[in-house]
């Protein structure tokens, strides 16, 4: 079956689909996005990524180009069109693409912006195996931009940092500034200590997770001690347990940080348990 997107007002076959070599997404990274995750045909927390877009392009003064209702209802035909049962859409907003390259802005009356979106099709995205064994992660510094709180498609630093776990045989690495973990290169980072769970506290520093949002959530309902603040390595080292959060790793455990094994080695149960209940309680207000 051939994969059906979505750019600018058309839903093609992927081999037909075409974006301007002027998109200032492509010589600039002058674009945004979001990834929604998609449970049993459903959109996981839909309402927290559509706000979060709308942040992302007022900060970066790009037009929304299309209303909620829109935006939903684009995402629920590729869902449909696609037969995805679990997996991801993926959605891009650029400044457009102005017919040559200027690092000025385009004038947005004459430069409407780019809409793409498109699924990924993942079978069993919710029963990933790496949720039983865990992930291993180093550290490396975090030499990204000032403002992280903007989900900008500049991920080329994300991608580096990945390459370099890929290297070292881990799974992914956590960002380091100022002798503090900022977040994970693609998802944000926690670590438990008793009953506390600890993640940096929100800023322009990082990105405001939207699964972070509703498991801190999820923890303080759950009678569990939520502290916002910056931990260093040596501290996730010698915590209880370790985990990061993203739209389409939901909440999944990390057992080793630079060469040193936590919990043993196994996955710990107040992780284990935070992504009980953000499954379970996703899934039902899933839409
Ligand atoms: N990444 N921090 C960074 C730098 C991220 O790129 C992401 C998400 C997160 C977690 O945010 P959320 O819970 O809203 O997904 C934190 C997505 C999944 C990606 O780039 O594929």
């Amino acid at each position: 079956m051939t994969r059906t997107v979505y750019v600018n007002g058309e839903y093609l076959p992927e081999d037909q689909a075409k974006v301007s070599i002027f998109d200032r997404a492509f010589l600039m990274s002058d674009g945004v996005y979001e990834v929604t995750s998609v449970l049993d045909g459903k959109l996981i927390d839909f309402g927290g990524h559509l706000k979060r877009l709308a942040r992302s392009l007022s900060e970066l003064e790009i037009r929304n180009p299309l209303s909620d209702d829109e935006w939903l209802a684009i995402h629920r035909a590729l869902v449909a069109k696609n037969a995805i049962t679990d997996g991801l859409v993926y959605l891009q907003v650029t400044r457009g693409a102005p017919g040559d390259r200027d690092f000025a802005w385009p004038d947005p009356e004459t430069c409407p912006p780019t809409v793409v979106l498109f699924t990924q099709n993942k079978p069993g995205l919710a029963d990933s195996p790496a949720a039983k064994v865990g992930m291993k992660v180093i550290s490396i510094e975090d030499i990204r931009w000032g403002r992280r709180d903007i989900k900008t498609v500049q991920l080329l630093y994300p991608s580096m940092g990945k390459m370099m776990a890929k290297k070292a045989g881990c799974d992914d690495a956590w960002l380091v500034e100022d002798g503090a973990v900022t977040e994970g290169t693609s998802n944000n980072a926690y670590i438990v200590r008793g009953n506390q769970i600890i993640t940096r506290q929100l800023s322009n520093d990082i990105l405001h997770g939207i699964t972070r949002a509703a498991v801190l959530r999820f923890a303080r309902e759950a009678q569990m001690e939520v502290v916002e603040r910056p931990f260093t390595i040596a501290e996730a080292q010698a915590a209880d347990e370790a985990f990061i959060t993203s739209a389409s790793a939901f909440v999944m455990p990390v057992v080793e940080i630079d060469g040193a094994v936590l919990g043993g080695g196994q996955p710990g149960p107040i992780t284990a348990r935070l992504r009980e209940i953000y499954l379970d309680e996703m899934r039902k207000a899933a839409i």
